[in-house]
């Protein structure tokens, strides 16, 4: 079991004053976690910028600490990763703990399966019910050989000095992560790894690689490496992680009286689905200062609060806003009329089942919900107070607290310390803009 867990902790949460201010949220889960992975296998050294600070992300860094990787944290928010090159990692003593993670634990299945030695992946309680066959599947395919707990769960026993062999391979399920463990597989493969996908995902993986100087070939959909090539170190700037902005554009959209500048938050289009799907429920939120950070478009987003109305979700948006479905949640739950979710099966797979966390927390706070096995139906309405369970699961936790904005009374938010995992110093950016949130 774990090390990292997290010792549970509860909020109480209330509607506060309008939501005002500028606020900039922390660097992107996503791209942290690659940042750290090419950069210890590059030759020479990499300096990261707007790092996450998160328990997720460091447990990464940690695991590479323990193959032998130098990480220096000369400044909070920063890395520098004096990289060993593509085949020196070392073996590491003990289990390499992912904590919460799904994503450091399946790219590290991939990356780890072209090593020479064996590594032994753990995670934590919730980690180590997520399933694992979606990764372990596609790389036995390419000669990996990697054993499992049963039902396919963690601990992932990898074991090394396997020969592997490049694949063409089609995902079942839409998955940036099974993409990328392949891709990292691939870059140990011997000849080209091609993954096409049924719906685009993001692509921060092969868009990391090419930063990193690996040729890869990449469209919407389709993504292709060959292997034998090396990693040349270069200097990472992570932008800030729509899926944490996603909480106070639905909640400054929701709370009367609000307006709320995000400073260059990260906004790549396999990531804003959510900004689609809160325009089309009547959202006020511009765009500006468009740029580039670090080869990724970021932009200031103003938002303001403005009356939501229900939609039905086009479910080609689904890949798009994957980790915003619990906001989204909130969102219809304040809007008026019914939203529909559909074609969102893979919720019930994320750090809990967020379809079934989600309804019946909100469900405890008034609001009609129709749970559909892959996805729900939100009659919106209004929100009184009650004691939710966010299930230890971080983005859960944050969008009740983004809920209980609007609620009648006091709403008890248990099981909250997972926040940390994401979103470090949550609570106190929140109130900082005027959130009723304390520790319960
Ligand atoms: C992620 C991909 C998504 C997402 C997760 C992060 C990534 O998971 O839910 O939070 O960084 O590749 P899936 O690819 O399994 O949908």
């Amino acid at each position: 079991m774990s090390s990292t867990q997290a010792s549970r902790e509860d909020w109480i949460a209330a509607p506060g004053s309008p939501l005002r201010g500028e606020l900039q949220v922390p660097g992107d889960k996503s791209i942290s976690h690659r940042a750290i992975m090419l950069a210890a296998l590059a030759e020479g050294s990499s300096r990261i910028d707007g790092f996450l600070e998160g328990e997720d992300t460091r447990a990464t860094a940690r695991v590479f600490a323990q193959m032998g990787v130098r990480i220096e944290t000369p400044d909070p928010q920063r890395r520098i990763v004096h990289g060993v090159g593509l085949h020196g990692l070392q073996a590491p003593a003990g289990v390499l703990d992912c904590g919460n993670s799904g994503t450091g634990m399946r790219l590290l299945a991939g990356l780890l399966a072209g090593q020479r030695f064996d590594s032994v992946l753990v995670g934590d309680a919730s980690l180590s019910q997520r399933p694992m066959r979606r990764v372990t599947g596609p790389l036995a395919r390419m000669g990996a050989v990697v054993e499992t707990a049963a039902g396919d769960r963690p601990p992932l026993r990898i074991n090394g000095n396997k020969k592997l062999q490049a694949v063409d391979y089609e995902l079942e399920i839409a998955s940036a992560q099974v993409k990328s463990a392949l891709l990292l597989a691939g870059i140990y493969a011997d000849g080209e790894t091609c993954v096409r996908e049924p719906r685009p995902t993001r692509d921060y993986t092969e868009r990391m690689l090419a930063a990193f100087g690996w040729p890869v070939d990449f469209a919407p959909g389709v993504a292709r490496v060959t292997g034998g090539g090396r990693l040349v170190a270069t200097d990472v700037q992570v932008p800030a992680d729509f899926s944490s902005a996603a909480f106070f554009l639905v909640a400054a959209s929701v709370v009367p009286g609000s307006e709320l500048c995000l400073r260059r938050v990260g906004m790549n289009p396999r990531r804003t689905g959510l900004l689609q799907a809160l325009r089309a429920m009547g959202a006020d939120i511009r765009e500006d200062n468009r740029s580039e950070q670090g080869g990724e478009p970021v932009a200031d987003l103003h938002v303001r609060h403005a009356p939501l109305h229900g939609i039905e979700v086009p479910e080609a948006l689904v890949p798009d806003m994957i980790d915003e479905f619990p906001a989204l949640f909130v969102a219809a739950a304040c809007a008026s009329g019914r939203t529909v979710v559909r074609g969102a099966a893979e919720l019930r797979v994320k750090e809990s089942d967020r379809i079934a966390t989600m309804a019946a927390g909100l469900r405890t706070l008034g609001i009609r919900v129709d749970e559909q096995p892959d996805g729900a139906v939100i009659e919106g309405g209004r929100l009184r107070g009650g004691e939710v369970d966010a299930h230890g699961d971080h983005r859960i936790a944050m969008s009740f607290a983004v809920a209980a904005q609007v609620a009648d009374g006091d709403v008890r938010v248990n099981d909250v310390a997972n926040v940390a995992t994401s979103f470090p110093g949550f609570e106190t950016l929140a109130d900082s803009i005027g959130f009723g949130l304390r520790a319960g």
